[in-house]
């Protein structure tokens, strides 16, 4: 196809040989197939700030810390340069993002640089090698519910240990290759520790994907994967590979352990006196035998 005019910068530095295709175009992006040699990758084209929608909400920012102090300072004053600052801060969260997670070891598409607002990017395919469906575009067998939605919870659970929540997680936002889910579109990531709403946004993404997969396997339904998983991340508790059973014991207050433990041992210590004093009264009901 014609080369589209912002991917143009890329083929003349000769990062991009040919534009192939586009694919659907999402509200804050448009995503190209190209080829880059021999591969054939997606180039991820943001559109402008003002066309774009929710996700660049104060919400998502917060605690997002910058690196680069100079774009700090800058960000932090209302000046067109500082908005500038802004504005690319954003674009590079999602590479950033993919990043921090490939090391992770979570299942995200391989990241190949972000250049002039542009992501390069693995290209997630089928078995035949097509462009992936996403999962709203799949039906699943009841055993594979299962198993996606137990691969995405472990790869959610990753996203957390490395600090980071998708923000936007749904059936539209998770690929289906051969192996199974790969999840995509993350500018929006939200910093896990310093985000005052993390534990309600991780909730979200987790219940999306209850919500999904439950569509199949009923049984999902009544999981708490989110709230088990929060709980584990806030005492420190959570691992890469912790193993999440989905039940949560939901309390209104927080236990005190050693009080708990005093008032059972003092339920014990009445319950046998209780029955001592039974065993007397017993005795001295018996009538007295004559010798
Ligand atoms: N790495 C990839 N491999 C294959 N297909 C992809 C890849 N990245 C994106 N796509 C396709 O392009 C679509 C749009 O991508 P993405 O969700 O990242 O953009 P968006 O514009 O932010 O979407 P949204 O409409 O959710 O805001 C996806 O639904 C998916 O079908
Ligand atoms: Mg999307």
């Amino acid at each position: 196809m014609k080369t589209p005019k912002r991917l143009q910068p890329l083929v003349d530095d000769g990062l991009i040989d040919e534009v192939l295709t586009q694919l659907m175009s999402g509200k804050e992006a448009q995503v190209f197939v190209v080829r880059c040699g021999d591969d054939v990758r997606c180039a991820k084209v943001f559109k402008e700030a003002k066309q774009r929608s929710f996700k660049q909400a104060v919400q998502y920012q917060e605690g997002r810390k910058e690196r680069n102090s100079r774009r700090a300072r800058a960000m932090s004053k209302k000046t067109r340069y500082g908005q500038k600052e802004q504005e690319q801060a954003w674009l590079t969260a999602e590479v950033d993002a993919l990043y921090r997670l490939a090391a992770a070891d979570v299942r995200v598409p391989k990241p190949y640089g972000f250049v002039d607002g542009v992501l390069l990017m693995e290209m997630i395919t089928d078995a035949q090698g097509a462009v992936a469906p996403r999962l709203d575009d799949v039906t699943l067998t009841h055993e594979q519910a299962l198993r996606y939605h137990d691969k995405v919870i472990t790869d959610v659970v990753r996203m957390l240990c490395a600090g980071l929540i998708h923000g936007d997680l749904s059936e539209f936002n998770v690929l289906v290759d051969a192996e199974g889910p790969v999840i995509i579109d993350l500018p929006q990531a939200v910093d896990a520790a310093g985000n005052n709403s993390a534990a309600a946004m991780l909730e979200r993404d987790v219940d999306n994907m209850r919500a999904y997969f439950g569509r199949y396997a009923p049984e999902l339904l009544n999981t708490h994967y989110a709230k088990e998983m929060w709980a584990l991340y806030e005492a420190g508790e959570l691992h890469p590979d912790s193993k999440l059973t989905g039940h949560f014991t939901f309390s209104t207050h927080i236990a005190n352990v050693d009080e708990l433990m005093e008032v059972i041992d003092d339920a014990k210590e009445e319950e046998a006196e209780r029955q001592a004093r039974m065993r007397d009264d017993d005795d001295s009901d018996e009538i007295p035998q004559p010798y």
